[in-house]
């Protein structure tokens, strides 16, 4: 591998998709942004910046919408006190996305921030409990393909999710030959389902710009991801940590409870809820 290419893949881009409506969260999420719900004291976008940061992430492009004045707000006060947030500022720039058209469609509203590079994308209601950055370990495993984070679901959830159609497997990575976003448990080619953590050629922007609605009626970025695969490959990182769907009560609650089993005095207040 020569210096050039080298640079080429180094990712120092994030988008942050945080434009969705966050209905299953209605009515809270009628004012408040979904990705501003809390784990403890940092709402979810919050790990989701430091998980970018920690992958040495410089630049972030967070695609909002109305409604989502919130996390400006909150990162205008977080870089205000960045010493003790013990945050880096990188660049950071809002984009809006003006409907809420599908994943995909929020990736493509980040094209002109993008460039000619490769970049990552985190859907903050995807929380990954672990002591390494999810999209870090990714970055280091990056060779150009389209990457995602992929895990084991149930096979009744398989309607929820991108899930792969597996090529072959190594220990660290799914190399797939297909991808099907959201099918039902019948047509499921596997129970491998991506999670909100992607490395993407920028070439997926003509792929988007091209793209029928698919699922849902909604501008896929699985879709994409899938036409790409003739030139850009597939791989699902089978990353380490625990994974919570926050953009669902079930999910939210046990990311909170996990997390508080991690703290000493929160511990206590869980032993004594079940005591009495
Ligand atoms: C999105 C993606 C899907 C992925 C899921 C992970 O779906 O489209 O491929 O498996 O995130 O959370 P959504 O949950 O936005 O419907």
């Amino acid at each position: 591998m020569d210096g050039r290419w080298e640079i080429a893949l180094k990712i120092n881009k994030v988008v942050f998709p945080v434009g969705g409506l966050g209905k299953r969260f209605f009515p809270i999420t009628r004012v408040i942004p979904k990705e501003m719900l809390g784990i403890m004291d940092k709402p979810l976008i919050h790990y989701a910046f430091e998980e970018a940061m920690a992958a040495g992430i410089e630049k972030f492009i967070f695609v909002t919408r109305h409604g989502k004045d919130s996390i400006e707000d909150y990162f205008d006060y977080m870089f205000a006190h960045s010493e003790y947030f013990d945050i880096k500022i990188g660049s950071v720039c809002y984009v809006r996305q003006n409907e809420p058209l599908g994943l995909g469609h929020a990736v493509l509203c980040a094209k002109n921030l993008i460039g000619n590079e490769p970049f990552a994308v985190i859907s903050a209601d995807d929380f990954i409990l672990h002591n390494k950055s999810c999209i870090g370990e990714m970055i280091k495993r990056y060779d150009g393909s389209n990457m995602v984070a992929a895990m084991n679901v149930a096979r009744r959830d398989v309607c929820k999710y991108g899930i792969l159609d597996v090529d072959y497997e190594t220990d660290e990575l799914i190399i797939a030959k297909s991808v099907d976003e959201k099918p039902s448990i019948e047509t499921a080619k596997s129970t491998h389902a991506i999670v909100g953590r992607y490395l993407l050629s920028h070439k997926i922007f003509n792929v988007l710009e091209n793209l029928k609605p698919g699922a849902g009626g909604e501008i896929q970025l699985t879709d994409a991801i899938l036409q790409m695969i003739p030139s850009h490959g597939l791989a699902g990182f089978k990353f380490e940590g625990k994974r919570f769907d926050c953009g669902s009560k079930e999910g939210l609650f046990s990311a909170i409870l996990n997390v508080a089993k991690q703290d000493e005095t929160l511990r206590h207040v869980m032993e004594n809820f079940y005591r009495d």
